[in-house]
């Protein structure tokens, strides 16, 4: 079986984060959001995989992602010149599928559970195709199944009154019958080549799509919101270690990892769930955590900082309290007179804030 990884798009609902690099390699809990999509089909045994990019940044997937060999996989690239929809996407990759099943992941979405199960039943079973479903508030934000005595009879792709709240994820078992019916699909009023509607073709001609029931955590980090409720969780899934040093002044509670080369010093406290990077420096009484991710290289001194991801080469070096924040690679944060005040930042790569 072989995967695809979709790491296109333009990212637009999460700019400004996304205005240097595509939002598939932002980071949850210091990894890209796409690695867990790249581990999760690894971990079932596929490591033929094509990734799909496209748009600002491209070339940095192939710079962290390189030909997969360090992430135990083989990987190919496929250009999608515009973003015209999934099913276009996946359109791209006929040949490097040949006659085989396949499995498609959008780089944006995180499942807590091994698919490995999925892809087992499929392999061995007959159907055109599988998907997960799994129940949603905003189901008008979503393609919705319908389902009537436990079998799928609709598909529809972000319906205005949704009949049901079962939101089909952006894990999808495929076979090569689908590129057929990609290629007789229509634009969505999105003016986008879904594939939801390529799924609802597959109903239409009579074929069976099994459905599986996601009850554990899933994800599409669409918002800032989705980005940190994903790095909550899987900072709260993390077995704490150190390879760190501090001192006698610092208090270090809860799942706590700390990398290699970072000092925590001056009556710093740690309040986990909380991961911070290699080679960062957290002192002068700062708070960090819960909920916190500190990338690689990160200074941190005088600050509160709680249920945020601040990214790798930041500098935060004043008395200020952060939550519910994410800040991006290489952005300063310096000489904000004191006040109780919590603030909430969304700061794109290389901000600098000096009042
Ligand atoms: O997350 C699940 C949802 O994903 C499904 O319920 C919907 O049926 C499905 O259409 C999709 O909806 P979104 O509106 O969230 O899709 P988005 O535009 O965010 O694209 C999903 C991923 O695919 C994202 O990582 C970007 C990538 N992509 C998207 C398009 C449109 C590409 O690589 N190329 C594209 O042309």
């Amino acid at each position: 079986m072989k995967g695809i990884i979709l790491h296109g798009g333009h990212g637009t609902r999460l700019r400004p984060l996304t205005h240097t690099g595509p939002k598939q390699l932002l980071p949850i809990a210091n990894k890209p959001m796409s690695e867990y999509c790249l581990e999760s089909l690894r971990n079932a045994g596929i490591t033929d995989i094509a990734v799909i990019i496209g748009g600002i940044g491209s070339n940095k997937v192939q710079e962290y992602y390189g030909d997969g060999k360090d992430f135990g996989v083989k990987l190919s690239y496929i250009t999608q010149d515009f973003p015209k929809g999934i099913a276009h996407a996946v359109r791209l990759c006929k040949d490097f599928v040949g006659k085989e099943k396949f499995v498609v992941f959008l780089g944006d979405n995180i499942i807590q559970k091994d698919i490995n199960e999925y892809v087992n039943d499929f392999v061995n079973s007959n159907d055109a195709a599988s998907i997960l479903l799994c129940e949603v508030d905003n189901p008008s934000q979503f393609g919705i199944a319908e389902i009537k005595n436990e079998k799928i009879i609709k598909l529809i792709e972000k319906p205005k009154n949704p009949k049901t709240n079962l939101a089909v994820t952006g894990i999808y078992f495929l076979t090569p019958i689908i590129f057929d019916l990609i290629d007789n699909l229509e634009p969505s009023w999105r003016n986008e080549f879904e594939i939801v509607d390529a799924l609802q073709m597959l109903l239409d001609i009579n074929k069976k799509i099994r459905y599986y029931m996601i009850t554990d955590f899933w994800k599409d980090t669409g918002t800032p919101e989705d980005i940190l409720q994903a790095n909550k969780i899987i900072l709260e899934n993390m077995k704490s270690c150190s390879f760190g040093t501090n001192d006698d002044t610092v208090v270090i509670e809860g799942n706590v990892v700390i990398g290699e080369g970072t000092i925590i010093k001056n009556g710093s406290k740690i309040i986990g769930p909380v991961i911070i990077g290699k080679n960062c420096i957290v002192s002068d009484n700062s708070y960090i955590g819960p909920n916190t991710s500190v990338g690689d290289n990160t200074h941190l001194s005088y600050c509160t900082v709680k249920n945020s991801i601040i990214m790798s080469d930041c500098i935060i070096d004043c008395n200020i309290k952060i939550k519910n924040s994410i800040i991006s690679s290489n952005s300063k944060i310096s000489k904000i007179e004191s006040n109780n005040e919590e603030k909430v930042f969304l700061l794109g790569e290389g901000t600098k804030i000096n009042l």
